[in-house]
């Protein structure tokens, strides 16, 4: 049989023994047994921990560097990011509980995202959570729900600024949009919070997500550093509020696909070191923040899901899992892609073989829309075999459509 090339370079992160992924140092076949089921999702403790010692080396030491639970929200990763990171960013009531109960302080959790109910931010109010205010709307709701318990709110206002984050995967900031305040309504706002029972200590600017171009990043860094200081001083000059936290957003990208690289942290790094320096001048005793999800655990994570039919059709070698889009949307294609491309995908328990054979990797769902890997080169699998996905950390599980079809929901553990 003809081979093609491999369509993506090996993903070193995960050692390899005895031709068999190895998760935490466990060969995967034992992982499964201890999980007790496939589909799964495994999660390496360790590569968690050195991705954000990673950052911290290039960051400056004053950036706080927050995880947003978005990402991945399961108890157990985000307990042990308790440990490494310096806040939380929560997106609903669900999460701020996860977070809260990590028993990281809560006015390092933030809270953010548009259509925020009532309830939640009664909750978020009481807890002592910061609230990322998305419009005026939600400000005057949440001076009147203050008032209601007679507790002060913490409140950053989120600014949709008048640039965009280039090259991002998902754009989220310039133009009409349902994120944050459009910068040229914040003066006006700044006004009516002198009436308030809310104390605003900052702005936030989040621009998009999924970008591997450090270049850009950086640019979008200085217009939001740019930004701040100037909404900093008009805020100081009325003497209306003491501007004390600047959260300059992330949007720092993974390598997915053929041509993919990965994002340079370094130059980042070293921009931060200057984005922070030039707000501390500028805005006395400012705390500087950022916050990922992607990047701090998108690599760290597999989707691992057992061969249960092998079939041929007019050629075409076809492996059915016992779980697909409906635990793993994004390797499905149908989580924002525009042109359908396979997620790295290996056999996890023959990891190099002699040859490879084409063949597409098809979970349960009745629906050709069920494709985790389309006519890639694989080791050569049987019944009972594990197909990996790798880049399976950040929006897997959580992200997907789990009760489509009425399936059993992936197990999820931490190695
Ligand atoms: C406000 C906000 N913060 C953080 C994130 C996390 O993005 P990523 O996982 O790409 O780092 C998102 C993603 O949509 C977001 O909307």
């Amino acid at each position: 049989m003809q081979t093609k090339k491999p369509e993506h370079a090996p993903q070193t992160q995960f050692a390899v023994a005895d031709n068999c992924l190895l998760v935490g140092g466990i060969p995967l076949p034992r992982v499964v047994h201890r999980a007790g089921a496939t589909p799964l999702y495994a999660y390496d403790r360790a590569l968690l921990s050195a991705r954000v010692q990673v950052l911290k080396q290039v960051c400056p030491t004053e950036l706080r560097i927050n995880y947003s639970l978005k990402a991945n929200p399961y108890p157990a990763l985000v307990q042990h990011m308790a440990s490494l990171v310096d806040g939380f960013d929560v997106a609903s009531s669900a999460e701020m509980q996860t977070a809260l109960s990590t028993g990281i302080d809560a006015g390092h959790i933030s809270f953010t995202g548009p259509g925020k109910t009532d309830a939640e931010l009664r909750q978020a109010i009481a807890a002592g959570v910061m609230i990322h205010v998305e419009s005026t709307n939600e400000l005057r709701r949440i001076d009147q729900l203050s008032r209601e318990l007679g507790y002060l709110a913490q409140v950053m206002l989120r600014i949709n600024p008048d640039f965009e984050l280039k090259s991002s995967g998902l754009k989220m900031a310039g133009g009409a949009k349902q994120f944050g305040i459009d910068v040229e309504q914040i003066p006006a706002v700044l006004k009516a919070l002198a009436d308030m029972t809310i104390q605003c200590v900052g702005f936030h600017i989040y621009a998009g997500s999924q970008n591997l171009n450090a270049a850009a990043i950086n640019e979008t860094l200085t217009k939001s550093c740019e930004l701040a200081i100037s909404l900093a001083q008009i805020a100081i000059g009325a003497q209306r509020h003491w501007v004390r936290r600047i959260n300059l957003g992330g949007g720092f990208g993974i390598p997915y696909f053929p041509g993919d690289t990965p994002l340079d942290i370094a130059a980042i790094g070293q921009h931060l070191q200057d984005c922070v320096a030039k707000l501390q001048k500028t805005i006395p005793h400012v705390e500087t923040e950022i916050e990922l999800g992607r990047y701090l655990v998108g690599e760290a994570g597999i989707y691992v899901t057992r061969v249960i039919d092998k079939k041929f059709s007019r050629g075409q070698c076809f492996l059915v899992t016992d779980g697909g889009m409906n635990h793993h949307l994004a390797a499905s294609g149908n989580l924002g892609q525009v042109i359908r491309k396979n997620y790295p995908v290996i056999v996890g328990n023959k990891v190099k073989v002699e040859s490879e054979q084409p063949a597409s990797v098809v979970g349960p769902l009745c629906t050709p829309l069920d494709l985790l890997a389309d006519q890639m080169p694989l080791s050569h699998a049987e019944v009972g075999d594990f197909i990996v996905v790798f880049q399976s950390g950040a929006y897997g599980a959580s992200a997907s459509p789990a009760n489509f079809l009425s399936r059993p929901a992936a197990v999820e553990v931490l190695v």
